[in-house]
């Protein structure tokens, strides 16, 4: 059974409270937030405020995804009492190691995340640090783009290394994730699913949600 973490990218942001507590009724576990910076990724989101802004209106947790370049700057940003999880990107950090305890040391759990083409054996070091690893399964900076089908054997691999580690942090996958392609992903050893167009794209947001969960 995995989680669902609804991306609110692809919700309507001129009702974003409303499109939350949408999924909450569905049986969302974590609302998932996508910030990207124009730099990391070649696309601009939103910030922290936004995030902020439905904070108060939902009993769900933040799981917030970071696209940005240089992450350490802005991590206090994002902290709030419903702030679960903060994943940064491998690519973007130099020092990632320095980044992950930064990370942890304000309270919250901390993720990385690789983007399509970056190997999971970059990884391995950190691995006994983290409470997270993101795979992406599109190319990051939009919503809505087409699932990469080799993310099914990079989350296998991941899942067989945390196996034979005995490592006991989450895997989450995150791009072109539906009804069609969610089964496979938890059986390959997915615990988090995000799903953005797939749950905001419905025209009933509810029953989309609870159609992912009965999977
Ligand atoms: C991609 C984002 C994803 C995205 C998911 O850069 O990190 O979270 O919003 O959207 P879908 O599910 O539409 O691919
Ligand atoms: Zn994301």
């Amino acid at each position: 059974m995995f989680k669902l973490a609804p991306s609110i990218l692809s919700a309507d942001f001129s009702e974003l409270g409303r499109q939350v507590a949408l999924i909450e009724e569905g049986g969302a576990d974590l609302i998932h937030v996508d910030v990207m910076d124009g730099h990391f990724v070649p696309n601009i989101s939103f910030g922290a405020a936004v995030m902020k802004s439905v904070k108060d209106g939902t009993k769900l947790n933040f799981d917030v995804h970071l696209m940005i370049e240089n992450p350490d700057s802005y991590v206090e940003d994002f902290l709030t009492d419903k702030t679960e999880y903060i994943t940064v990107h491998q690519e973007a950090c130099r020092h990632l190691h320095r980044t992950v305890a930064h990370i942890k040391s304000l309270g919250v759990k901390a993720g990385v995340s690789v983007n399509p083409a970056t190997p999971i054996e970059t990884l391995t070091e950190i691995l006994a640090d983290v409470d997270l690893v993101l795979i992406m399964s599109v190319n990051p900076g939009f919503g809505g783009q087409k699932f990469i089908d080799a993310g099914i054997d990079k989350v296998r691999r991941l899942a067989a290394l945390r196996e034979k580690t005995g490592r006991k942090f989450l895997i989450e996958v995150d791009g072109g994730v539906n009804l069609q392609n969610a089964a496979a992903l938890a059986e390959a050893g997915a615990d988090i699913l995000v799903a953005g167009s797939a749950v905001f794209g419905a025209e009933d947001v509810v029953a989309r949600t609870r159609e992912f969960k009965t999977i």
